[in-house]
């Protein structure tokens, strides 16, 4: 059922489009385990009251993050540079505190707590997947396997004190209920704590069609007035914001108790910006779904004239992201033979919904294909850096976004 008021503010929320149904986006799955694939109405809506893009239907989140969660964000060297940068930046906020506490929501395999643990700082990860949370605690982790909701925090509290820092990278925009994680960040909170989380930014995401942000697990795209008026609500207050390549355009948000920080002029800077691009008109995302509809158009068009070229195509990272656009455009084994990927858990499965088999690398380096499709679009810069020789021997790349569009040598 979609729902028709907005989650954070109970206001109608307006709809401009729908993707149709669509399965999880990481329910990749061994094809004798298919007979029970899930799926629900993927269509986002957007509240011209507080500023939130949301989706209008969402699974339970206990069908996404469980035993069998295959998300690692340990597997991408990248990603590894980027959460050593972001345990720098939280770092800035703890001189001066003594014996501070950092407390990370949706710690994942505490690619950015190691930071902290290596350095003796007090830490916490709350994560609720127990796989993830294991290889965590591995490492020396101290991780809570669990949904950070108030009774997770006051635990917490109870065990540890308030929170000098509490941040989430990728994490904000997966919790349906945000009156709940802001009521829990405001009891863990200490007073002079900084609150910092990142997600991807609504303003990339238009501005670049990349429609592949959407599904089950990003209930929200937020934005800066999205995130101002949220918090406003339990007395935290924006300060700063400062923009991140992650993702293909993330968001980075600071908060804190009203007063405890002096604003950056990064706020309203951002507040004007978005006013320009229209992000917080509904018109936006009408423009919005029709440069999906080109966007699917040309995909498929250009998948086919391969196809009637006899070329051989495959695609390149089975990401979380790839599921949106092949069942949004319609795209199986008839288009793509298979799709490489690093992650032995997803390697033997097939993509949820289309169906499409996940293999290792071995083939694509054995017996290129002629054509790779990008998944991992955000990730291009180290794929391109070490796949050199693909395009050397005449393999082309196919980008979809912000355009459909080849790349060759
Ligand atoms: P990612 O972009 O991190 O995120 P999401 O799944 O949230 O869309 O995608 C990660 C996937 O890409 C993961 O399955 C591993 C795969 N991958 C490769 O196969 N090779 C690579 O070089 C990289 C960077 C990722
Ligand atoms: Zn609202």
């Amino acid at each position: 059922m979609l729902r028709k008021t907005c989650r954070v503010c109970a206001k109608a929320l307006s709809p401009f489009m729908s993707f149709g149904k669509m399965p999880l986006a990481n329910a990749f799955t061994k094809p004798e385990h298919l007979k029970d694939e899930y799926f629900f109405e993927l269509a986002p809506g957007f509240c011209t009251s507080c500023f939130t893009f949301q989706l209008m239907e969402q699974p339970d989140p206990s069908h996404m993050f469980h035993d069998h969660y295959a998300f690692f964000s340990g597997t991408s060297q990248h990603m590894a540079r980027h959460f050593e940068a972001m345990a720098n930046d939280l770092r800035t906020f703890l001189t001066d505190q003594q014996d501070p506490l950092v407390v990370e929501l949706g710690s994942n395999d505490g690619i950015m707590l190691q930071h902290f643990a290596r350095l003796g700082v007090r830490h916490v990860g709350v994560e609720p997947s127990e796989n993830v949370v294991q290889v965590a605690r591995d490492k020396g982790i101290q991780t809570v396997c669990a949904f950070f909701n108030p009774q997770t925090a006051e635990d917490i509290r109870k065990q540890h004190g308030p929170a000098q820092v509490i941040s989430a990278a990728n994490v904000m925009c997966h919790i349906p209920n945000m009156q709940g994680v802001a009521k829990a960040v405001d009891h863990l909170l200490a007073k002079e704590g900084v609150f910092v989380f990142e997600d991807p930014y609504l303003g990339s995401m238009i501005e670049k069609t990349s429609y592949d942000q959407l599904y089950d697990a990003h209930v929200y795209i937020f934005s800066v007035h999205a995130v101002h008026h949220i918090f406003a609500s339990v007395g935290l207050t924006l300060f700063h914001v400062e923009p991140q390549p992650t993702h293909g355009g993330s968001m980075r948000y600071y908060l804190c108790r009203t007063g405890q920080h002096p604003r950056r002029e990064t706020v309203d800077h951002y507040l004007h910006r978005e006013k320009e691009q229209g992000l917080t008109s509904l018109a936006t995302f009408r423009q919005f779904r029709q440069a999906c509809e080109q966007n699917r158009a040309d995909f498929r068009a250009m998948l086919q004239a391969f196809q009637s070229q006899g070329k051989r195509v495959v695609g390149y990272a089975a990401a979380a992201k790839s599921t949106t656009v092949l069942n949004y455009c319609d795209i199986g084994p008839d288009l793509i033979e298979y799709i490489a990927d690093t992650t032995p858990i997803k390697q033997g499965t097939v993509t949820p919904g289309m169906h499409i088999p996940v293999r290792s690398f071995e083939g694509f380096y054995d017996n290129p294909p002629d054509v790779a499709v990008l998944f991992a679009w955000n990730h291009a810069k180290e794929i391109f850096a070490k796949e050199k020789h693909f395009l050397e021997r005449g393999g082309q790349w196919l980008l979809f976004r912000p355009h459909v569009h080849k790349l060759t040598a």
